[in-house]
Protein backbone atom coordinates (compact mmCIF):
# COMPACT_ATOMS: atom_id res chain seq x y z
CA UNK A 1 0.00 0.00 0.00
CA UNK A 2 1.32 3.34 -0.66
CA UNK A 3 0.82 6.13 1.20
CA UNK A 4 -2.13 7.99 -0.91
CA UNK A 5 -4.21 4.26 -0.62
CA UNK A 6 -3.84 4.62 3.30
CA UNK A 7 -7.60 5.27 4.45
CA UNK A 8 -6.92 6.03 7.58
CA UNK A 9 -4.39 6.57 10.32
CA UNK A 10 -4.20 3.92 11.42
CA UNK A 11 -2.96 2.81 7.83
CA UNK A 12 -0.41 5.35 7.99
CA UNK A 13 0.61 4.16 10.81
CA UNK A 14 1.11 0.49 9.80
CA UNK A 15 3.28 1.65 6.68
CA UNK A 16 5.36 4.09 8.80
CA UNK A 17 6.09 0.63 10.99
CA UNK A 18 7.07 -1.45 8.10
CA UNK A 19 9.51 1.35 6.31
CA UNK A 20 10.64 1.93 9.94
CA UNK A 21 13.52 0.07 12.43
CA UNK A 22 12.06 -1.31 15.39
CA UNK A 23 14.19 0.90 17.76
CA UNK A 24 13.05 4.21 15.39
CA UNK A 25 9.32 3.22 15.89
CA UNK A 26 9.35 2.73 19.00
CA UNK A 27 11.08 6.16 20.08
CA UNK A 28 7.84 7.86 18.11
CA UNK A 29 4.95 5.00 19.05
CA UNK A 30 6.25 4.30 22.43
CA UNK A 31 5.28 6.17 26.02
CA UNK A 32 6.36 6.35 29.55
CA UNK A 33 6.02 3.34 31.97
CA UNK A 34 3.62 0.90 31.66
CA UNK A 35 2.30 3.44 28.79
CA UNK A 36 -1.26 3.71 30.89
CA UNK A 37 -1.54 7.13 30.01
CA UNK A 38 -0.72 6.61 26.55
CA UNK A 39 -3.23 3.95 26.26
CA UNK A 40 -5.79 5.95 28.25
CA UNK A 41 -5.60 8.76 25.88
CA UNK A 42 -7.14 6.90 23.04
CA UNK A 43 -9.80 4.51 25.41
CA UNK A 44 -11.15 7.59 26.80
CA UNK A 45 -12.25 8.71 23.11
CA UNK A 46 -13.48 5.59 22.57
CA UNK A 47 -15.38 5.77 25.75
CA UNK A 48 -17.22 9.06 24.49
CA UNK A 49 -21.06 8.66 22.85
CA UNK A 50 -22.43 10.49 19.68
CA UNK A 51 -26.17 12.29 20.25
CA UNK A 52 -26.47 13.71 16.97
CA UNK A 53 -28.50 16.50 16.64
CA UNK A 54 -31.49 15.96 14.36
CA UNK A 55 -32.89 17.68 10.94
CA UNK A 56 -30.34 20.31 10.88
CA UNK A 57 -29.75 22.10 7.32
CA UNK A 58 -25.84 20.41 6.93
CA UNK A 59 -25.80 20.59 3.15
CA UNK A 60 -22.70 22.84 3.51
CA UNK A 61 -20.06 22.75 6.21
CA UNK A 62 -17.57 25.36 7.13
CA UNK A 63 -14.93 23.68 9.25
CA UNK A 64 -12.92 27.02 9.46
CA UNK A 65 -12.43 28.56 12.99
CA UNK A 66 -10.45 31.28 14.35
CA UNK A 67 -7.46 31.44 16.90
CA UNK A 68 -5.57 34.25 18.38
CA UNK A 69 -7.24 36.47 15.49
CA UNK A 70 -6.32 34.37 12.62
CA UNK A 71 -8.57 32.52 10.65
CA UNK A 72 -7.96 28.67 10.22
CA UNK A 73 -9.00 26.42 7.89
CA UNK A 74 -10.08 24.24 10.33
CA UNK A 75 -8.92 23.51 14.32
CA UNK A 76 -6.55 20.87 13.38
CA UNK A 77 -2.54 21.45 14.06
CA UNK A 78 0.63 20.21 14.00
CA UNK A 79 1.86 19.14 17.54
CA UNK A 80 5.80 20.13 17.66
CA UNK A 81 7.87 16.71 17.66
CA UNK A 82 12.03 16.55 18.25
CA UNK A 83 13.19 14.02 16.40
CA UNK A 84 11.37 14.05 13.83
CA UNK A 85 14.86 13.49 11.47
CA UNK A 86 14.39 9.76 12.78
CA UNK A 87 11.55 9.38 10.46
CA UNK A 88 12.84 11.37 7.85
CA UNK A 89 15.69 13.46 6.94
CA UNK A 90 13.55 16.09 5.31
CA UNK A 91 12.03 16.23 9.08
CA UNK A 92 10.62 19.83 9.88
CA UNK A 93 10.69 21.39 6.56
CA UNK A 94 8.67 18.53 5.00
CA UNK A 95 6.30 19.00 7.67
CA UNK A 96 6.45 22.85 7.55
CA UNK A 97 5.17 22.72 3.89
CA UNK A 98 2.53 20.12 4.10
CA UNK A 99 0.72 21.94 7.01
CA UNK A 100 1.54 25.37 4.97
CA UNK A 101 -0.43 23.18 1.82
CA UNK A 102 -2.91 22.57 3.79
CA UNK A 103 -3.17 25.71 5.56
CA UNK A 104 -3.09 23.83 8.75
CA UNK A 105 -1.27 25.27 11.85
CA UNK A 106 2.16 23.78 12.35
CA UNK A 107 3.74 24.47 16.29
CA UNK A 108 7.90 23.82 15.78
CA UNK A 109 10.03 22.29 18.48
CA UNK A 110 12.16 23.48 20.04
CA UNK A 111 14.60 20.23 19.27
CA UNK A 112 13.97 20.28 15.79
CA UNK A 113 16.25 19.01 13.67
CA UNK A 114 16.87 22.15 11.92
CA UNK A 115 16.96 25.89 12.38
CA UNK A 116 14.05 27.28 13.12
CA UNK A 117 14.44 30.06 10.43
CA UNK A 118 14.97 27.16 7.77
CA UNK A 119 11.57 25.94 8.43
CA UNK A 120 10.07 29.44 8.25
CA UNK A 121 11.75 29.93 5.45
CA UNK A 122 10.01 26.86 3.89
CA UNK A 123 6.52 27.67 4.96
CA UNK A 124 3.67 30.07 3.74
CA UNK A 125 1.37 28.97 6.49
CA UNK A 126 1.58 29.90 9.92
CA UNK A 127 3.96 28.98 12.15
CA UNK A 128 3.74 28.62 16.17
CA UNK A 129 6.87 27.72 18.24
CA UNK A 130 7.28 25.74 21.09
CA UNK A 131 9.64 26.83 23.84
CA UNK A 132 12.01 24.29 26.14
CA UNK A 133 14.23 26.94 28.06
CA UNK A 134 17.19 27.37 27.20
CA UNK A 135 19.42 26.20 30.74
CA UNK A 136 21.11 29.46 30.72
CA UNK A 137 18.46 31.82 30.80
CA UNK A 138 20.73 35.28 29.09
CA UNK A 139 19.94 33.40 26.22
CA UNK A 140 16.00 33.88 26.31
CA UNK A 141 15.69 36.87 25.02
CA UNK A 142 17.74 36.82 21.71
CA UNK A 143 15.87 33.51 20.88
CA UNK A 144 13.09 34.94 21.10
CA UNK A 145 13.93 37.91 19.22
CA UNK A 146 14.94 34.82 16.37
CA UNK A 147 11.91 33.06 16.63
CA UNK A 148 9.34 36.75 16.23
CA UNK A 149 11.40 37.97 13.60
CA UNK A 150 11.43 34.28 11.96
CA UNK A 151 7.44 35.07 11.66
CA UNK A 152 6.30 32.78 14.03
CA UNK A 153 2.91 33.90 15.47
CA UNK A 154 2.09 32.16 19.08
CA UNK A 155 4.49 30.59 21.80
CA UNK A 156 4.05 27.64 23.80
CA UNK A 157 6.10 27.22 26.84
CA UNK A 158 6.41 23.33 27.22
CA UNK A 159 5.80 22.92 31.13
CA UNK A 160 5.33 18.96 32.05
CA UNK A 161 9.07 18.36 30.79
CA UNK A 162 11.19 19.27 33.82
CA UNK A 163 12.65 15.64 33.52
CA UNK A 164 12.69 13.34 30.55
CA UNK A 165 9.36 10.91 30.94
CA UNK A 166 10.68 7.30 31.80
CA UNK A 167 10.72 5.61 28.36
CA UNK A 168 11.36 2.42 28.29
CA UNK A 169 11.03 1.26 24.72
CA UNK A 170 14.27 3.60 24.44
CA UNK A 171 15.80 2.06 27.05
CA UNK A 172 15.50 -0.66 26.44
CA UNK A 173 16.53 -0.55 22.35
CA UNK A 174 19.37 1.35 23.91
CA UNK A 175 18.35 4.28 21.50
CA UNK A 176 21.01 6.58 22.85
CA UNK A 177 23.91 4.33 23.05
CA UNK A 178 27.03 5.78 21.30
CA UNK A 179 27.99 4.29 18.95
CA UNK A 180 24.75 2.83 17.83
CA UNK A 181 24.51 -0.59 19.28
CA UNK A 182 24.96 -3.69 16.70
CA UNK A 183 21.18 -4.78 16.96
CA UNK A 184 20.14 -0.94 15.90
CA UNK A 185 22.83 -1.15 13.37
CA UNK A 186 21.52 -4.54 11.85
CA UNK A 187 17.79 -3.17 12.21
CA UNK A 188 18.59 -0.20 10.22
CA UNK A 189 20.29 -2.75 7.38
CA UNK A 190 16.97 -4.18 7.33
CA UNK A 191 15.08 -1.19 6.06
CA UNK A 192 17.28 0.03 3.07
CA UNK A 193 14.81 2.97 2.09
CA UNK A 194 15.29 4.59 5.52
CA UNK A 195 18.65 3.39 5.64
CA UNK A 196 19.28 5.19 2.23
CA UNK A 197 17.56 8.50 3.55
CA UNK A 198 18.95 8.49 6.83
CA UNK A 199 22.64 8.26 5.22
CA UNK A 200 21.62 11.21 2.77
CA UNK A 201 20.78 13.16 5.86
CA UNK A 202 24.06 12.49 7.10
CA UNK A 203 25.61 13.89 4.11
CA UNK A 204 23.72 17.04 3.73
CA UNK A 205 24.51 17.27 7.48
CA UNK A 206 28.41 16.74 6.83
CA UNK A 207 27.53 19.30 3.83
CA UNK A 208 26.14 22.25 5.39
CA UNK A 209 28.86 21.88 7.84
CA UNK A 210 31.40 22.50 5.01
CA UNK A 211 29.01 25.63 4.57
CA UNK A 212 28.15 24.02 1.26
CA UNK A 213 24.50 24.43 1.73
CA UNK A 214 21.59 22.66 3.85
CA UNK A 215 19.09 20.40 2.70
CA UNK A 216 15.63 20.63 2.72
CA UNK A 217 12.94 18.05 1.27
CA UNK A 218 13.65 16.88 -2.01
CA UNK A 219 10.44 17.99 -3.26
CA UNK A 220 12.05 21.35 -2.44
CA UNK A 221 15.45 21.20 -3.74
CA UNK A 222 14.86 24.53 -5.86
CA UNK A 223 14.68 26.70 -3.27
CA UNK A 224 17.85 28.48 -2.28
CA UNK A 225 21.10 26.91 -0.03
CA UNK A 226 21.88 29.38 2.36
CA UNK A 227 25.87 29.50 4.00
CA UNK A 228 25.97 28.14 7.44
CA UNK A 229 26.81 31.03 9.74
CA UNK A 230 26.15 31.09 14.13
CA UNK A 231 23.10 33.23 12.84
CA UNK A 232 21.60 30.33 10.73
CA UNK A 233 23.39 27.16 11.99
CA UNK A 234 23.19 24.10 10.10
CA UNK A 235 20.74 21.26 10.75
CA UNK A 236 21.67 19.65 13.63
CA UNK A 237 23.44 16.07 13.61
CA UNK A 238 21.52 12.89 15.29
CA UNK A 239 23.65 13.01 17.90
CA UNK A 240 23.45 16.90 18.74
CA UNK A 241 19.66 16.01 18.58
CA UNK A 242 19.89 13.50 21.11
CA UNK A 243 21.91 15.97 23.42
CA UNK A 244 19.51 18.69 23.05
CA UNK A 245 16.80 16.57 23.91
CA UNK A 246 18.26 15.20 26.92
CA UNK A 247 19.54 18.85 28.29
CA UNK A 248 15.80 20.66 27.18
CA UNK A 249 14.15 19.21 30.00
CA UNK A 250 14.59 21.76 32.46
CA UNK A 251 12.13 23.40 35.16
CA UNK A 252 9.94 25.83 34.26
CA UNK A 253 8.41 28.15 37.05
CA UNK A 254 6.03 30.78 37.45
CA UNK A 255 8.73 33.40 37.45
CA UNK A 256 9.78 32.32 34.11
CA UNK A 257 6.76 32.31 32.59
CA UNK A 258 6.18 35.89 33.74
CA UNK A 259 9.93 36.94 32.19
CA UNK A 260 8.78 35.65 28.55
CA UNK A 261 5.34 37.10 29.29
CA UNK A 262 7.14 40.76 29.18
CA UNK A 263 9.34 39.57 26.35
CA UNK A 264 7.16 37.88 24.28
CA UNK A 265 4.30 40.26 22.40
CA UNK A 266 2.81 37.39 20.41
CA UNK A 267 0.18 34.96 22.59
CA UNK A 268 1.41 32.79 24.77
CA UNK A 269 0.38 29.77 25.70
CA UNK A 270 1.33 26.65 27.97
CA UNK A 271 1.71 23.48 26.89
CA UNK A 272 0.93 20.34 28.99
CA UNK A 273 -1.40 21.09 31.34
CA UNK A 274 -3.74 18.29 33.32
CA UNK A 275 -5.65 20.17 35.98
CA UNK A 276 -7.87 23.50 36.26
CA UNK A 277 -6.68 25.23 39.44
CA UNK A 278 -4.20 27.80 38.13
CA UNK A 279 -6.20 28.81 35.41
CA UNK A 280 -7.16 32.22 37.36
CA UNK A 281 -3.30 33.05 37.97
CA UNK A 282 -2.65 31.77 34.39
CA UNK A 283 -4.92 35.03 33.12
CA UNK A 284 -3.49 37.19 35.49
CA UNK A 285 -0.22 36.40 34.35
CA UNK A 286 -1.36 37.11 30.72
CA UNK A 287 -1.27 33.90 29.23
CA UNK A 288 -3.63 33.37 26.37
CA UNK A 289 -3.91 29.97 25.86
CA UNK A 290 -3.56 26.48 27.46
CA UNK A 291 -2.97 23.13 25.95
CA UNK A 292 -4.53 20.37 27.94
CA UNK A 293 -1.53 17.86 27.00
CA UNK A 294 0.11 14.74 28.68
CA UNK A 295 2.87 14.87 26.02
CA UNK A 296 1.48 11.92 24.50
CA UNK A 297 1.80 9.79 27.38
CA UNK A 298 5.38 10.30 27.54
CA UNK A 299 5.95 12.28 30.54
CA UNK A 300 4.04 10.99 33.96
CA UNK A 301 3.00 7.82 33.52
CA UNK A 302 -0.58 7.46 35.29
CA UNK A 303 -1.96 10.78 34.73
CA UNK A 304 -5.36 11.18 33.21
CA UNK A 305 -6.20 10.93 29.30
CA UNK A 306 -6.49 14.60 27.98
CA UNK A 307 -10.02 14.24 27.37
CA UNK A 308 -11.08 13.55 30.67
CA UNK A 309 -9.32 16.95 31.77
CA UNK A 310 -10.60 19.12 29.24
CA UNK A 311 -14.21 19.62 30.11
CA UNK A 312 -12.69 20.77 33.37
CA UNK A 313 -10.13 23.46 32.31
CA UNK A 314 -12.26 24.74 29.78
CA UNK A 315 -15.09 25.42 32.97
CA UNK A 316 -12.34 26.68 34.88
CA UNK A 317 -11.04 29.34 31.71
CA UNK A 318 -14.15 30.49 31.38
CA UNK A 319 -13.49 31.94 27.79
CA UNK A 320 -10.41 33.90 29.38
CA UNK A 321 -7.89 31.38 27.96
CA UNK A 322 -8.15 29.18 25.14
CA UNK A 323 -7.79 26.00 25.61
CA UNK A 324 -6.67 23.45 23.13
CA UNK A 325 -6.27 19.45 23.56
CA UNK A 326 -3.25 17.28 22.43
CA UNK A 327 -3.15 13.38 23.04
CA UNK A 328 -4.49 10.26 21.34
CA UNK A 329 -6.62 11.96 18.86
CA UNK A 330 -6.54 9.69 15.27
CA UNK A 331 -9.91 10.41 13.82
CA UNK A 332 -11.52 13.55 12.52
CA UNK A 333 -14.45 11.98 15.18
CA UNK A 334 -11.88 12.22 17.52
CA UNK A 335 -11.93 16.39 16.65
CA UNK A 336 -15.55 16.55 17.04
CA UNK A 337 -15.50 15.22 19.98
CA UNK A 338 -12.92 17.46 21.29
CA UNK A 339 -14.84 20.48 19.79
CA UNK A 340 -17.83 19.48 21.12
CA UNK A 341 -16.25 19.66 24.81
CA UNK A 342 -14.81 22.81 24.49
CA UNK A 343 -11.55 23.07 23.02
CA UNK A 344 -10.58 25.51 20.61
CA UNK A 345 -8.62 22.99 18.77
CA UNK A 346 -6.85 19.58 18.73
CA UNK A 347 -3.18 19.27 18.02
CA UNK A 348 -1.75 15.50 16.68
CA UNK A 349 1.41 14.35 16.99
CA UNK A 350 2.25 10.88 15.69
CA UNK A 351 -0.19 10.65 12.88
CA UNK A 352 2.00 13.24 10.92
CA UNK A 353 5.12 11.75 12.31
CA UNK A 354 3.56 8.34 11.12
CA UNK A 355 2.77 10.15 7.96
CA UNK A 356 6.42 11.56 7.26
CA UNK A 357 7.52 8.23 8.01
CA UNK A 358 5.51 6.81 5.49
CA UNK A 359 5.87 9.25 2.56
CA UNK A 360 7.08 12.37 3.63
CA UNK A 361 5.70 15.90 2.74
CA UNK A 362 3.21 14.04 1.12
CA UNK A 363 2.39 11.64 3.64
CA UNK A 364 1.99 14.32 6.31
CA UNK A 365 -0.74 15.99 4.09
CA UNK A 366 -2.65 12.84 3.50
CA UNK A 367 -2.96 12.55 7.48
CA UNK A 368 -3.68 15.80 7.75
CA UNK A 369 -6.66 15.46 4.46
CA UNK A 370 -7.74 12.01 5.70
CA UNK A 371 -8.44 13.59 9.22
CA UNK A 372 -9.99 16.85 7.69
CA UNK A 373 -12.59 14.68 5.36
CA UNK A 374 -13.56 12.44 8.34
CA UNK A 375 -13.89 15.74 10.35
CA UNK A 376 -16.46 17.39 8.13
CA UNK A 377 -18.29 13.52 8.06
CA UNK A 378 -18.68 14.03 11.70
CA UNK A 379 -19.95 17.37 11.95
CA UNK A 380 -22.54 16.90 9.09
CA UNK A 381 -23.58 13.25 11.02
CA UNK A 382 -23.45 15.16 14.28
CA UNK A 383 -25.98 18.25 12.17
CA UNK A 384 -23.37 21.02 12.90
CA UNK A 385 -23.05 23.35 10.00
CA UNK A 386 -20.01 24.86 11.76
CA UNK A 387 -17.48 24.34 14.50
CA UNK A 388 -19.57 26.89 16.19
CA UNK A 389 -22.15 23.97 16.24
CA UNK A 390 -20.17 21.35 18.01
CA UNK A 391 -21.74 21.66 22.16
CA UNK A 392 -21.40 19.13 24.83
CA UNK A 393 -25.59 18.30 23.91
CA UNK A 394 -23.44 16.32 21.07
CA UNK A 395 -21.75 13.75 23.03
CA UNK A 396 -22.54 11.83 26.17
CA UNK A 397 -19.87 9.40 28.41
CA UNK A 398 -17.53 12.33 28.88
CA UNK A 399 -16.06 13.36 32.40
CA UNK A 400 -17.65 16.69 32.80
CA UNK A 401 -17.60 17.99 36.60
CA UNK A 402 -21.04 18.55 38.31
CA UNK A 403 -20.96 22.64 38.48
C1 LIG B 1 6.56 14.74 21.25
N1 LIG B 1 6.01 15.80 21.97
C2 LIG B 1 6.75 16.94 22.17
N2 LIG B 1 6.21 17.99 22.83
C3 LIG B 1 6.91 19.14 23.02
O1 LIG B 1 6.39 20.08 23.60
N3 LIG B 1 8.18 19.25 22.52
C4 LIG B 1 8.79 18.23 21.84
O2 LIG B 1 9.93 18.37 21.38
C5 LIG B 1 8.08 17.02 21.69
N4 LIG B 1 8.64 15.95 21.06
C6 LIG B 1 7.90 14.82 20.81
C7 LIG B 1 8.48 13.76 20.09
C8 LIG B 1 7.72 12.65 19.78
C9 LIG B 1 8.34 11.52 19.01
C10 LIG B 1 6.36 12.59 20.19
C11 LIG B 1 5.49 11.39 19.83
C12 LIG B 1 5.80 13.60 20.92
C13 LIG B 1 4.61 15.75 22.41
C14 LIG B 1 3.68 16.27 21.32
O3 LIG B 1 3.82 17.66 21.15
C15 LIG B 1 2.21 16.01 21.67
O4 LIG B 1 1.94 16.49 22.96
C16 LIG B 1 1.82 14.53 21.57
O5 LIG B 1 2.50 13.90 20.51
C17 LIG B 1 0.34 14.41 21.36
O6 LIG B 1 -0.06 13.08 21.41
P1 LIG B 1 -0.28 12.16 20.10
O7 LIG B 1 -1.03 12.98 19.07
O8 LIG B 1 1.07 11.77 19.63
O9 LIG B 1 -1.07 11.01 20.63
Amino acid sequence: MRVQDAVNVEDVRKLARRRLPRVVFDALAGGAGDEVSLRRNRTAFDRIEFRPRPLADVATRDLSTTVFGERLSMPIMLAPTGAGRLARSSAEIAVARAAARANVVYMQSTVAAFPLEDVAAHSTGTLWYQLYLPPDRSEVGDLLRRIAAAGYRALAITIDTPVLGNRERDTRNRLMSRPPHPRTVLQGAGKPAWAADFVRGKVDYLRGQLGAGRPGDPASSASPASPASPANPVPLSLDQTRATIASSSDCVTWADVERIRSLWEGPLLLKGLMRSDECDRFVELGVDGVVVSNHGGRQLDGVPATIDILPEVVDAAAGRLAVFLDGGVRRGNDVAKALALGAAGVFVGRPYLYGLAAGGEAGVLRVIELLRAEFDRAMALLGAATVADLDRSLVSGARIPAT
